[in-house]
């Protein structure tokens, strides 16, 4: 026998029985950044690796270790995309979108790719939407884009969800913060993981996130980010603070919020649930002042979030569903094959969802198929040019003239 494959480590398909719910979770995040005037944009599943390495930063987990790179047939290195922003950001320097009126405000979904253990909420091919408001800085961006996340939130009804919110500061006023942490880290490298104790220069604020238990006490009583903002950052932050509890938006403050990627300046958020296990943040972002210049564009403030459509789902649980037919056409004489085929092409062609055997039954099997995909009526076709429609629930039935199926109200 043949060897039989499996879908790759961390991969999954998406069956049709459960491809309603995650058509759900995008099509309403799609309908709520649409609604608030976000155009939506798609970007290649592969960029330049350099993208990533500049743009989510060479010291965060994802480029040291999860990005899947590869080198095309002309020796470039290539990398299947881990996230969303750095590439909208791409984009956005490459089509000069610095000259339309700002902000420009995006929404995307689409397939990421983290080379990640995979367990339950983390693939490797995983879905997210997402959105981005570039060119403003004002706290007024930072206020709608954490509100469309949380409509996404209430309008499909996740359950048990928190948002929490922190601030990073601007660039300068985290320098200058960044180290009084190293130094205070270094004073106690000895209780520290080596993992963090390896990246006490490059990345002291992953500190915040581990969870081995004498690094967790040493982080107890580190200086906090918070404490040192400039005016204006405190400034900002209390304004989008305002602005939540103005909006009706509840929020915990985490002082001790960090995000896996490089780029975040100021406001960092993070929407978290209770029913999921380990990996419980269904979508986080925040502001990233400073990506856009990185990248070689115009200095430009931008604020956005991403969220992961499996996530969503596994807190979710939606029921699963296959779409059924209206109406099943079936005929007995083998004579009036041509003529069900033929209406089923009209009827589809006017925009009817109708569902035919095309696996060569009699009668009989024709019947039994039409009960299996759940069909809602049944039209058999009769020698004589009319048929008998049934209504599958009750069994009721009526002949008809089949050219009026498509006029009939199929309720
Ligand atoms: P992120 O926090 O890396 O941010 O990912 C956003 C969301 O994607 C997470 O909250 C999680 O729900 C989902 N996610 C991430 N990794 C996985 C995985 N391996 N498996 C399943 N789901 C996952 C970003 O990607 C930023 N680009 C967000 C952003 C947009 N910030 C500003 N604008």
């Amino acid at each position: 026998v043949a060897e039989k494959f499996k879908a790759s480590k961390g991969t999954a398909d998406i069956l049709p029985d459960a491809m309603a719910g995650h058509r759900l979770v995008v099509e309403t995040a799609r309908a709520i950044w649409e609604r608030a005037g976000y155009g939506t944009i798609e970007t290649p599943i592969f960029e330049d690796t350099g993208l990533f390495q500049r743009g989510v930063g060479d010291s965060t987990d994802i480029v040291r270790k999860e990005m899947f790179t590869f080198e095309d047939q002309g020796g470039r290195s290539l990398t299947l995309r881990p996230e969303g922003t750095a590439p909208v950001c791409r984009a956005f320097v490459e089509h000069g979108m610095s000259r339309l009126p700002q902000p420009v405000k995006l929404g995307y979904a689409g397939s990421f790719f983290r080379h990640e253990k995979p367990q339950a909420g983390r693939y490797r091919q995983f879905h997210q939407i997402g959105v981005e408001a570039i060119g403003t800085e004002s706290p007024l961006a930072d206020f709608e884009v954490i509100a469309l996340l949380d409509e996404l939130v209430s309008e499909l009804g996740i359950p048990g969800v928190t948002l929490r919110i922190g601030s990073l500061g601007s660039l300068d006023a985290r320098r200058s913060y960044l180290e009084v942490l190293k130094s205070y880290l270094r004073e106690r490298s000895g209780e520290l993981s080596e993992d963090v104790r390896e990246r006490i220069e490059i990345n002291p604020l992953r500190a915040f996130d581990s969870d081995h238990e004498g690094t967790a006490v040493v982080m107890e009583g580190a200086p906090r980010l918070i404490d040192h903002l400039d005016d204006a950052d405190r400034q900002h932050f209390d304004e989008v603070q305002a602005l939540l509890r103005a909006g009706g938006i509840e929020f915990e403050l985490d002082t001790t919020l960090v995000r896996g990627l490089d780029y975040y300046t100021r406001t960092i958020f993070s929407f978290v649930c209770d029913r999921l296990g380990a990996q419980s943040e269904i979508g986080g972002g925040g502001r990233y002042d400073g990506l856009i210049s990185q990248l070689g564009g115009p200095e430009t403030p931008a604020v956005g979030w991403a969220a992961g459509v499996e996530r969503i789902l596994l807190a979710l649980d939606p029921e699963t569903e296959t779409p059924s037919p209206d109406v099943f056409i079936a005929w007995a004489d083998e004579g009036d094959r041509e003529r069900a085929v033929v209406l089923v092409r009209e009827l589809r062609l006017k925009g009817l969802s109708a569902g035919i055997d095309i696996a060569g039954r009699n009668l009989k099997g024709q019947l039994k198929q039409a009960d299996r995909t759940g069909a809602r009526w049944t039209l058999i076709l009769n020698t004589d040019g009319s048929g008998e429609l049934k209504r599958m629930e009750t069994g009721e039935q009526q002949t008809i003239d089949p050219g009026d199926l498509a006029g009939l109200d199929l309720n």
